[in-house]
């Protein structure tokens, strides 16, 4: 349970302010739900406590199911630190965006390109929050069609509208499914991407698995993920890593053997022709913290639930990058 709650709290969380916004790649209006904009003090404290008992049901909840989609709903479009999208990742801050969103597309492209996404392609999606970055690919990079897979049914929910708000609804859907047991036929599509989620999947393995099965050959996995730094610490997890091998070894072991280098290995052993990762990190972790050391501040980051203001404070981006690398990671299936 401590890795799931530090996994969310390892994202980056925004709460938008604005009720529709202009898209920056094109004119595209999207409506940006928001909840809170008449919410008295008394209103907020309710809606905090309602959010912490309900995490801390589910989190409780006898279930062998992955519970991140329930966690995600709870924290839905409120509690997020986005100024005009809802995007939820910690951004790609390398060609100095001004704010969280912009980081954040910029994330995305850094994906799309890895992935060299074309008007030919057929994309799943895994993870795809709700919705930013399946409208900033479809209008940037042209692909045919992408299904986005989550496991967050309000996600979905607010993702679908916002997709057919955007003029894309024969574009771009959604179904409710595990990355881990995608629901698309074998060699089905080109491009499987997961930007920053990989890392909430119940397995790796499964996930990579399920990729290069619904790939077509020649097609690409790309991956914006959090991976364990390689230290002293996790040595005994590669060492049965290597002694058991990938799929044999213990979820645990392989949670803290996949790191930069690993990653890249287990990608191999999956049946990927060839794998890349690279580390992002310095321009990921250092420019955020410095970023949320103003955001933070902001009025509208009052509605935020203290939990999730608090857990992304400079001081904690420190932490997460001295026990984490930030990658991109490009796998072509043969
Ligand atoms: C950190 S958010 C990133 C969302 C989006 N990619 C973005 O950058 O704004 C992680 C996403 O992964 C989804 N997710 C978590 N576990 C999943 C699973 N097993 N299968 C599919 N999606 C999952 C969550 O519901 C959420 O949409």
């Amino acid at each position: 349970m401590r890795y799931l709650w530090y996994r969310i709290l390892c994202v980056q969380l925004s709460w938008v302010a604005l009720d529709s916004s202009a898209w920056d790649g094109g004119a595209v209006e999207v409506t940006i739900p928001r909840h809170v904009d008449d919410e008295t003090t008394g209103d907020r404290l309710r809606r905090w406590a309602d959010e912490w008992i309900r995490m801390v049901r589910v989190a409780v909840s006898p279930s062998d199911q992955p519970k991140t989609g329930q966690i995600y709903d709870i924290i839905g479009p409120q509690n997020l630190f986005g100024e005009e999208s809802l995007f939820i990742n910690l951004g790609y801050w390398a060609n100095d965006p001004v704010t969280l969103d912009e980081a954040s597309r910029d994330l995305a492209r850094l994906v799309a390109r890895t992935a060299e996404l074309n008007k030919s392609d057929i994309v799943v999606d895994c993870g795809p929050g709700y919705g930013d970055q399946d409208i900033l690919w479809a209008k940037e990079f042209g692909p045919k069609h992408i299904t986005g897979v989550n496991l967050a049914s309000e996600q979905i929910e607010i993702a679908t509208r916002r997709v057919k708000e955007a003029g894309l609804g024969k574009r771009i859907d959604y179904v409710q499914a595990s990355a881990t047991a995608l629901p698309q036929e074998d060699a089905s599509c080109t491009k499987v991407l997961a930007l920053e989620s990989a890392f909430h999947f119940p397995s790796r393995v499964d996930f990579f698995a399920e990729a290069l099965r619904v790939l077509k050959p020649g097609g690409r996995l790309v991956t914006a993920d959090i991976v364990p730094k390689r230290t002293p610490l996790n040595a005994l997890a590669r060492a049965e890593v290597s002694r058991r091998g990938w799929r044999q070894a213990s979820a645990r072991a392989v949670r803290q053997a996949v790191d930069l280098i690993g990653y890249r290995d287990l990608l191999l052993d999956v049946g990927f022709a060839h794998a890349l990762t690279r580390c992002i990190s310095d321009d990921v972790y250092p420019p955020l913290g410095r970023f949320l050391r103003t955001r933070l501040r902001d009025p509208d980051m009052r509605h935020v639930n203290p939990v999730l203001r608090y857990t992304f404070t400079p001081l904690g981006f420190q932490l997460t990058a001295l026990n984490t690398d930030y990658i991109v990671a490009m796998a072509q299936k043969a």
